[in-house]
């Protein structure tokens, strides 16, 4: 609300990427509203939400964007990532494909996302373990090789959820 905008010192946009049902939607929520949704259904178009973080003696206000991973329901590219200053790169820790689709989501960011924008890659749904596909030290090489964050985190668990987006928006700042 307006009070809340008085107060706050900065404002950025953040915007999250990867393949559909990899969990963008629920870690978004679970990060502005502390809600999961076992039932949630793909994104359309384009939502985004918002929080406001104290780091130090300032008030962070972070918008995130939300996309859909199905290209059909995308909207256009270049306006979401447009103005951003973050992005987390999320893929499925129990599906190979979305780990290796990775590469594709990094070379979008390079086209349509600003040069120095700070990204994380997050491993999503640890807390299925007995479903695993990509190890943590795949998603970690493949960070560092690409020079990003990393992260593994589960929405569901509220694991390391806050710290992803955190990582980012103190990078930022
Ligand atoms: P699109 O909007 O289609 O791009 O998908 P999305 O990446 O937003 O995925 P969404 O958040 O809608 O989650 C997809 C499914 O995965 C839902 O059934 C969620 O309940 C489930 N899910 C999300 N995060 C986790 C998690 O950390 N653990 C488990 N076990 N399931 C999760
Ligand atoms: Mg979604």
């Amino acid at each position: 609300d307006s009070a809340y905008d008085e107060e706050c010192d900065y404002l950025f946009k953040a915007v999250l990427i990867g393949d559909s049902a990899v969990g963008k939607s629920n870690l978004l929520s679970r990060f502005a509203a502390d809600e999961f949704r076992l039932d949630s259904k793909p994104t359309i178009g384009v939502e985004f939400a918002y929080r406001n973080v104290k780091i130090g003696d300032k008030i962070i206000k972070a918008q995130i964007w939300d996309t859909a991973g199905q290209e059909r329901f995308r909207a256009i590219t270049s306006s979401y990532y447009r103005g951003a200053l973050g992005a987390l790169l999320v893929y499925d820790i129990t599906r190979r494909t979305t780990f290796a689709n990775v590469k594709k989501w990094m070379h979008e960011l390079r086209e349509y996302g600003n040069s120095d924008m700070v990204v994380v890659l997050v491993g999503n749904k640890s807390d299925l373990a007995q479903s695993r596909q990509v190890s943590e030290e795949e998603g970690r090489n493949l960070a560092e090789s690409e020079g990003l964050f990393f992260m593994e985190t589960s929405a569901l668990e509220n694991l390391n959820v806050e710290e992803a987006f955190l990582r980012m928006i103190t990078k930022i700042h």
